[in-house]
């Protein structure tokens, strides 16, 4: 089973670990996840993802079910399935439902048009089959996230199968995006392996002028599972900055 990896920022955002000048970083990320519990609407399906800024919204989303909120979730990792079985909220399977009602994942990068890398937590595959699956996809994130082109900052995240790595590794060096393999946190000797029984490797795209030609080019190898660009499937951003005021962004084009 997967767990957090933290191996593909190069620099870290400005004021990313110490929080922001006027708000500290627990505080900002209280105030959006309130905001983003607020989506959820009684009798809903929601998509919930994975990583430190969706665990916020999902212990959020924890205390409402307590109060009397009845949603059901369907989690994109068993980290998310672990936190959200704690907090009482009760799960069903992607495969049990034909469409969800709201999906709410966090973002490595968002871009100007709410493009996003996502993976850095390593449950990537799970989070994008969920969020093509909700009418309504939104990310949670700090403002820091923000970038004009995709892999600015952030290595591409790519989910490959074990069986012949090597070779895809290769491919995708062949191809221009140099990999590196993720190894467990827990375990620097040993790969990361993602919930689906995969490596994960982080690659070096540099900032991206035309993300949907990278998309297309990586999904196309043979032994790529699935990559971090989401592509035109979040049409609405929640996000913190530094002074803790919440902002709602809505995709602009097509
Ligand atoms: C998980 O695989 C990722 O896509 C996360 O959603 C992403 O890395 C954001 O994580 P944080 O909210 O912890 O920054």
């Amino acid at each position: 089973m997967g767990s957090s990896a933290d191996s593909s920022t190069r620099t870290p955002p400005p004021n990313f670990a110490a929080g922001g000048p006027d708000v500290d970083l627990a505080e900002r990320i209280a105030r959006l996840a309130a905001i983003a519990a607020d989506l959820v609407q009684p009798g809903m399906t929601v998509g919930l993802g994975t990583g430190s800024t969706a665990d916020a919204v999902i212990r959020e989303l924890g205390r409402r079910v307590s109060a009397g909120l009845v949603f059901t979730g369907v989690a994109t990792s068993s980290r998310t399935e672990e936190l959200a079985r704690d907090l009482g909220i009760p799960l069903t399977s992607l495969d049990d439902l034909d469409r969800l009602d709201l999906g709410i994942d966090g973002a490595d990068e968002i871009d100007p048009n709410l493009d996003a890398i996502k993976g850095k937590g390593g449950a990537l595959l799970y989070e994008k089959l969920v969020a093509l699956s909700c009418e309504q996809f939104v990310l949670v994130a700090t403002t820091e996230k923000n970038v004009e082109l995709l892999g600015e900052r952030t290595a591409l995240p790519v989910e490959i199968v074990r069986f012949g790595w090597r070779q895809t590794a290769r491919r995708l060096q062949e191809r221009g995006y140099p990999p590196e393999l993720r190894m467990s946190p827990e375990n620097r000797e040993q790969p990361f392996v993602s919930d689906n029984g995969s490596y994960i490797v982080d690659c070096d795209t540099g900032p991206m002028d035309d993300a949907e030609e990278v998309a297309a080019a990586v999904k196309l190898l043979p032994g790529v599972a699935e990559h971090g660009l989401f592509m035109g499937i979040a049409r609405s951003a929640l996000q913190v900055d530094p002074a803790g005021t919440v902002i709602r962004r809505e995709r602009t084009q097509e």
